[in-house]
């Protein structure tokens, strides 16, 4: 494409710029890198036999009508099966409440379309999901950090932000938190979903992991506590079946539901027929508890390993989180750290992870990292760690 003026792209371009970190971790790619960057579930996990008999199944049942254009709401025997799903996590909600999306993400860019005009304020966990911070980042926004601690984002702040900011909507990641790997308490959600109430704040809680918890107990959503009809639930079946089925939904109160409804429309028609049947049939005629069971296990086991290896080799002047599920642990380094002079040090040695800059939506320092542990096995995570350990050592 030849060159072209200015003017000729979108104003919000100006502001969306490639990663060059995605440039550095292409690299790791490579079968010799032992790989703590990325996000992506085990590939080994996937139910592929039961995936394949359930395509099969879809064409025998439904022929044609699985191929043919559907309802941009979803399948029905779809939003039936999440609407139960929504009940056993402590959401009251009917299928009519449900809308299938192409993966949350999708979400992300509706409630964007719908809430956002430039100059608005989201309010976000500082750090916080960067393909979040993009998906708003196009309607030419300003994020405002809530403050948090160990226990997630801290209610008592949130008045004030809301009087001098005026908020369109807060984001927030509840489970196992992406990328912090922190859950929000439970006191806390109730209070959020009491204070959401009281100054009229559309809350988007996106909770991807929230079944991925390997110890402790279930916490309810913040939707629990949504008497108001304020919160926008998001979840998917990218974990716990496979993210290139590209299914996921939101639960949203009828008069945000019916306009992301429209939004919906214009931007796909609807999510794959197929891909929705294909899913359903798979819960339906499987175990899959067992398998989201054999999930947690897993990656219950990957993080103690990390845990561990990272105890035993680490500088005293590093700490890390303990999440109790997900797929994510934050480390904080000392205050003068480079973690992305230190990724390009570990590339070196072949070991990779995500610097944590470009989590932080407003401020925030260079001195963060953020490892994943769902992709590696147990065996490279202690290799892994070993190679970034005697990294961080060196002066
Ligand atoms: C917090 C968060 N939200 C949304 C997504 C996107 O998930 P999906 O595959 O459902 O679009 C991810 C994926 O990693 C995530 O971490």
């Amino acid at each position: 494409m030849s060159e072209s003026s200015p003017s000729t792209y979108a104003s919000r371009m100006a502001q969306m710029r490639p990663s060059t970190i995605r440039e550095i971790l292409k690299v790791t790619a490579q079968p010799d890198v032992i790989s703590f960057a990325g996000g992506l579930p085990a590939p080994e996990l996937f139910p592929v036999a039961e995936i394949r008999a359930a395509a099969d199944a879809v064409l025998t049942q439904y022929g044609s009508r699985a191929l043919q254009y559907s309802q941009s709401e979803g399948m029905p025997p779809l939003r039936e099966w999440i609407a139960g799903e929504m009940g056993r996590r402590g959401i009251k909600a009917e299928a009519a409440d449900v809308m299938v999306t192409n993966g949350s993400q999708q979400v992300l860019d509706l409630t964007g379309k719908l809430f956002l005009n430039p100059g608005d304020v989201v309010l976000t966990e500082n750090p916080t999901y960067l393909a979040a911070i993009q998906a708003f980042q196009t309607f030419e926004i300003r994020f405002v950090p809530v403050p948090t601690d160990g226990n997630g984002l801290i209610p008592d702040a949130l008045p004030a932000l809301i009087r001098q900011h005026r908020p369109k909507f807060l984001y927030t990641i509840p489970n196992f938190q992406n990328p912090t790997g922190i859950t929000l308490a439970a006191e806390r959600r109730a209070a959020l979903a009491r204070i959401a109430a009281e100054h009229g704040l559309v809350v988007v809680e996106d909770d991807p992991y929230g079944k991925l918890r390997y110890r402790g107990t279930d916490v309810p959503p913040v939707k629990h506590w949504d008497e108001a009809g304020r919160v926008i639930y998001v979840s998917t079946f990218s974990k716990t079946i496979a993210p290139g089925l590209r299914t996921g939904w939101l639960v949203a109160p009828p008069e945000i539901f019916n306009r992301l409804l429209i939004l919906k429309q214009a931007s796909d028609l609807h999510t794959s027929s197929f891909d929705q049947l294909v899913a359903h049939t798979y819960l339906t005629q499987n175990d899959a508890n067992a398998h989201v069971e054999k999930i947690r296990r897993a990656y219950g086991e990957r993080y103690d390993v990390l845990d561990s290896a990272l105890r035993a080799a680490m500088p005293a002047s590093y700490t890390w989180t303990k999440p109790e599920g997900g797929m994510f642990l934050w480390i904080t380094g000392p205050a003068n750290l480079d973690a992305l002079d230190l990724l390009k040090r570990a590339i070196e040695q072949k070991v990779a992870f995500v610097p944590g800059r470009d989590f932080f939506p407003a401020d925030g320092g260079r001195n963060f990292l953020r490892l994943n542990y769902s992709n590696s096995t147990p065996e490279r995570i202690r290799e892994g760690v070993t190679r970034l350990a005697a990294l961080c050592r060196e002066k």
